[in-house]
């Protein structure tokens, strides 16, 4: 099985992060196919709405901490993740998120450019940013304090604390709580609701409803440079290997 699942049921593309034996950790080939499969429904008239999902116990354990290693020994951050934070801040068609169990780092960052969030009782959505020697991404800086307010967002972002799936309601990032056996049906149900409204005025609502694109754009690549920083640095390279090595 590949590690993203790409399908169309109707006028709802689903994609699928399926790398279950490490918790669905995103490598750098699995931000282009999720950027090229969020891109392309961009272009596909037919495609209305996107449903992104994870598997049943685990959503997203984030990036690839060895490919994070590699990048904080050379330098530099993927190509293929600045693509698909883009992507996300530029995408036009609406977004729904099915989450169920842990959504770490982009795990929970990207739920922040879905349009409705659908998450499991068992969800926790998780960002060790600092204790990881990082900072936040995907706009997170930006969109999360004007979301829950500045310390609320300061407690996720940066003291790590943790949501679960009734505190992420609360916050504002979740918009309903499911039994985890009922995710996926509940989810494409949402994701078919939006897909059968106008689409141009899904857009248009969604255009005004989520600001300036240009603003994200620019506070992601600010955090991408600041990111850059932060993970050459010798707290990050230290806390990275820390969790590679800590079953040895
Ligand atoms: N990058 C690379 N590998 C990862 C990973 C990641 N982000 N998250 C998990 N894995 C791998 C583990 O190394 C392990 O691999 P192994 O079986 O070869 O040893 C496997 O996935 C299972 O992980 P494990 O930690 O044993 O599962 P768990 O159920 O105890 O915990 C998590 C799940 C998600 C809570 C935990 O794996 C975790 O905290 N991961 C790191 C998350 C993170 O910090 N992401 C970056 C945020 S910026």
């Amino acid at each position: 099985m590949p590690d993203i699942i790409i399908s169309n049921e109707g006028p709802v593309r689903k994609v699928r992060i399926n790398r279950p034996d490490k918790k669905n950790a995103l490598t750098l080939a699995m931000y282009e196919t999720l950027a090229a499969a969020i891109e392309d429904a961009g272009r596909e008239a037919n495609v209305r709405c996107l449903l992104i999902a994870g598997a049943p116990e685990i959503f997203c354990a984030g990036n690839d901490l060895n490919d994070f290693l590699d990048m904080a020994r050379s330098g530099g951050l993927g190509a293929p993740i600045v693509r698909f934070l883009h992507t996300l801040a530029r995408c036009e068609k609406p977004m729904v998120a099915a989450v169920s169990g842990a959504a770490v780092g982009i795990g929970t960052t990207m739920l922040l450019h879905c349009d409705q969030v659908v998450a499991a009782d068992n969800a926790a959505l998780m960002t060790p940013f600092a204790s990881l020697g990082l900072l936040p991404e995907a706009g997170s800086s930006l969109i999360a304090p004007r979301l829950m307010g500045h310390a609320r967002a300061f407690s996720m972002l940066v003291m790590g604390k943790s949501l679960t799936a009734q505190e992420a309601r609360t916050a504002g990032i979740v918009t309903s709580v499911v039994p985890a056996a009922e995710l996926d049906a509940q989810s494409f149900a949402v994701a078919r609701e939006i897909a059968a409204l106008p689409p141009e005025s899904v857009a248009a609502a969604r255009r005004l409803m989520r600001g300036s694109v240009e603003e994200i754009v620019a506070r992601i690549d600010e955090e991408v440079d600041m990111f850059k920083t932060r993970l050459a640095s010798p707290e990050a390279k230290a806390a990275l290997a820390a969790f590679l090595n800590r079953k040895r």
